[in-house]
């Protein structure tokens, strides 16, 4: 085949999809080409603007380290995660919503027993998050794995401080034989996504702030449960309708509630201000 004009190079690459051995794949792929030319052809795209796209994305995956994640930070910010995420979770009532991973999950945090303190030494506010792992039926799920990270009050993951021993401002928290579980943490700030790299540079051209309203990520897990991928966001944030990567949902919102100096509902005695949470992570069933 030769002399492909706009209108027969489309077919011309959806044909060499022909003899894909996955037919996922070649369903997957011929949307792909598709797409793209058409995107190609409705903005009449330059050459000078194809090769600014191609050093776009070669200047991502080179940002990209054992620590930073450019491309889920692009993923995020153009609202793809959130895409995948709305298809692949059709929340059942009594489960908890699902948001984003975001790129600040690291693998294999260090287990915490219930009360232990994920953020000591970290700048910002004493907070007890405590609560539950519970079926749709709100009955409460023992050994249940809740996977918890989130920022200080600078705003700033372990991963992104210079210098840290290990992993920190996360941990592995089981529920106890009544489902429950708590640790202290700090309480969390609203932070911009890292703008020093291409997605930056992108966000400032679109006009975009670049932060997210306060919240506590965790990845909860059972046995015989689907994996639950949420967040819980603080109240009254000045970013929850403005979330830079879309993640926001109403029933993830919940009430920092701040107390004087005294005894915390853990036992913990308080010499400082110190402020609750408390959430409960419904688990739906696998294959349900
Ligand atoms: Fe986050």
């Amino acid at each position: 085949m030769r002399n492909f004009t706009e209108t027969t190079l489309t077919d011309a690459v959806l044909a060499k999809l022909d003899s894909a051995p996955s037919p996922r794949f070649r369903h997957v792929m011929s949307s792909v080409i598709r797409h793209l030319h058409a995107c190609i052809r409705e903005v009449e795209l330059t050459e000078a603007e194809w090769f600014a796209a191609i050093q776009f994305l070669t200047a991502v995956g080179k940002k990209c380290d054992d620590k930073r994640q450019e491309f889920i930070l692009l993923s995020d910010t153009l609202g793809v995660s959130m895409l995948v995420d709305t298809i692949n979770h059709h929340t059942p009532t009594g489960a908890t919503e699902s948001t984003v991973l975001g790129p600040f999950h690291v693998p294999g945090a260090s287990e915490i027993a219930n009360g232990a303190n994920v953020a000591a030494g970290f700048p910002g506010e004493p907070t007890l998050f405590s609560g539950r792992v519970v079926t749709m039926a709100g009955k409460p799920i023992a050994g249940a794995q809740l996977d918890v990270w989130q920022a200080d009050a600078e705003g700033l993951y372990d991963v992104q401080r210079a210098n840290l021993n290990g992993k920190q401002l996360r941990g592995i928290v089981r529920t106890n034989e009544q489902g429950k579980f708590w640790f202290w943490t700090v309480r969390p700030t609203a932070y911009p996504v890292p703008t020093d790299g291409p997605v930056g540079q992108m966000l400032l051209n679109m006009g975009r702030h670049p932060y997210r309203p306060a919240h506590i990520h965790a990845l909860v897990t059972a046995p015989g449960y689907e994996s639950l991928t949420t967040h819980v966001f603080a109240e009254g944030d000045q970013y929850l309708d403005s979330d830079a990567v879309f993640g926001v949902k109403d029933s993830l919102v919940v009430k920092f509630t701040r107390h004087e100096p005294g005894t915390a509902p853990d036992g913990t005695v308080m010499k400082q201000p110190y402020f609750t949470v408390s959430y409960d992570f419904g688990l739906s069933v696998v294959g349900r």
